[in-house]
């Protein structure tokens, strides 16, 4: 499988911070390996997830501030496919089995406010999931357990501080080196 990224267009401060950061923790928990932020620098939120990846291991990357449409173009001049999820997109179950086989680095990029028309034309694949709408937060994870075919718990975060010991019954830290 190819490199994943996700591309979070019209963050707003103080009013999505929330939400952008459940993004950049769904994406990292669920496979991508890296998350950028268009248009506008959010060194909060920045600094939270880098915090969680520093803790918790892995390679996750973060970034702020690049233009939406240059990244889509750098993506696409690098020979990346970009997939839009939005609720007018075709049916997740029709797509994802080209997507997956196209085995390409993706751009998947999910929205906030209204998205700019431009990025549907863009898009190598625009997909729904549901054809309702709903959060970018859970179309994101659905879409990311689709792509990994359900293999999320096998992904390995390497030099974390601490890891979680599944419990039946509490809370189950282990310090790590
Ligand atoms: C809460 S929605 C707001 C969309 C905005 N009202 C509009 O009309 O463009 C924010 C983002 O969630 C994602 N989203 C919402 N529903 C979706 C669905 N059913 N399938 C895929 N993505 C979806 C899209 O990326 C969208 O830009």
């Amino acid at each position: 499988m190819g490199k994943v990224i996700v591309l979070r267009i019209g963050h707003r401060f103080f009013r999505d911070s929330r939400v952008t950061t459940h993004v950049c923790l769904t994406a990292r928990a669920l496979g991508a390996d890296g998350i950028i932020i268009a248009d506008r620098h959010d060194k909060t939120v920045e600094s939270t997830i880098r915090e969680v990846a520093k803790r918790f291991g892995g390679d996750f990357s973060i970034e702020s501030g690049k233009p939406w449409r240059r990244t889509i173009l750098d993506w696409r001049d690098m020979g990346g496919k970009i997939v839009h999820l939005t609720a007018y997109g075709l049916k997740l179950p029709d797509v994802i089995q080209e997507i997956n086989e196209a085995d390409r680095d993706i751009l998947i990029v999910v929205g906030s406010e209204k998205m700019p028309g431009e990025v549907f034309k863009l898009a190598d694949w625009n997909v729904s999931i549901t054809s309702q709408p709903m959060s970018e937060v859970a179309a994101l994870a659905v879409f990311l357990d689709w792509h990994l075919e359900n293999h999320a718990f096998e992904k390995v975060f390497p030099r974390g501080e601490i890891r979680i010991v599944p419990s039946r019954g509490q809370k189950n830290i282990e310090r790590i080196g």
